[in-house]
């Protein structure tokens, strides 16, 4: 079972989705989500790492549903989101999660890959939160939690997903002043070097860079996908109800670097982890991404 920080029972009755649920932040999410009591519904588009994130909450006693989906498609969210409702009821929470990018430095990306990139993440997020809000949160309130990215100063060979992901910032930022009145919070959590299965999605030439990442934050360690996890779930839960519009930083400090000024090295480091069904990934030595 999961070791979350938080109350059992937390979320006894309610429905979170979790989009990009099928594999390294968002599978964490809907374990301790499930963990805390909640249904979780699992959206992503491969059915079958849905299905087998489903059979690990099962094996742990939670409940989870799966819904393959592609969040691109206005239609297809529509038609997701009606039949949520249609078979849980209210919708309490949502984790937009689901993301994807690729490396490249900007010269070189296509318009089609830009806006690959912008749909994913930054209009799927936007739909989802839309009918999320139009179809039951604006009848019964809720809290939705946007995942942004350690995008501040600048990401490079990673532009397009830095130009989405400060763009769901202020989606966030909006959203949070025009559905207050509904009683739905809207907030965002920006993870920054994560120890996630998303770390193998680098080309082996950045592996080098990818392993030196600890030494340039003053934490100077990865972080755990639990750490991230933590952050969302108390963004859902009551603790956080007099916050919205907020984006919270999980990245060990990374944006509080000054250049030229040198690190001091830790004495002593304390990650959290209540995950231990995370994989470690290949880049960090692990055997399965
Ligand atoms: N995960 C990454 N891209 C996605 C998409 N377009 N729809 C659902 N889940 C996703």
């Amino acid at each position: 079972m999961y070791r979350s920080i938080f109350k059992p029972g937390l979320f006894d009755g309610q429905l979170v989705i979790v989009t990009g649920g099928g594999s390294g932040i968002g599978r964490c999410t809907a374990h301790e989500l499930a963990a805390l009591g909640a249904t979780v519904a699992l959206v992503g588009r491969n059915a079958d790492k849905l299905a087998s994130v489903q059979e690990e909450i099962a094996a742990a006693g939670g409940c989870a549903h799966t819904y393959a989906c592609n969040i691109r498609d206005e239609a297809a969210v529509q038609a997701l989101v009606a039949q949520l409702v249609a078979e849980h009821g209210a919708i309490a929470g949502l984790v937009n999660n689901a993301g994807g990018q690729f490396p490249s430095p900007l010269k070189d990306i296509s318009q089609k890959g830009w806006e690959a990139v912008v749909q994913t993440n930054l209009t799927g997020g936007f739909l989802m939160a839309r009918e999320c809000l139009n179809q039951s949160m604006a009848a019964s309130g809720g809290a939705i939690v946007n995942i942004v990215a350690d995008m501040w100063g600048s990401m490079p060979n990673m532009g397009h997903s830095g130009a989405a992901r400060a763009g769901m910032v202020s989606f966030t930022e909006t959203a949070a002043f025009e559905w207050a009145q509904y009683g739905v919070r809207v907030n965002a959590v920006a993870p920054g070097y994560i120890a996630s299965s998303g770390m193998d999605q680098y080309p082996p030439a950045m592996r080098d860079t990818i392993r030196a990442f600890p030494k340039t934050l003053p934490l100077q360690r990865f972080g755990t996908e639990a750490e991230v996890s933590a952050a969302i779930v108390f963004l859902l839960s009551p603790a956080a109800a007099f916050i919205t519009g907020a984006t919270m930083r999980v990245d060990g400090g990374r944006p509080n670097v000054r250049p030229g000024m040198p690190m001091p090295e830790p004495v002593r480091q304390q990650a959290y982890n209540g995950f231990h069904l995370a994989a470690t990934p290949r880049v960090l030595g692990g055997g399965e991404a």
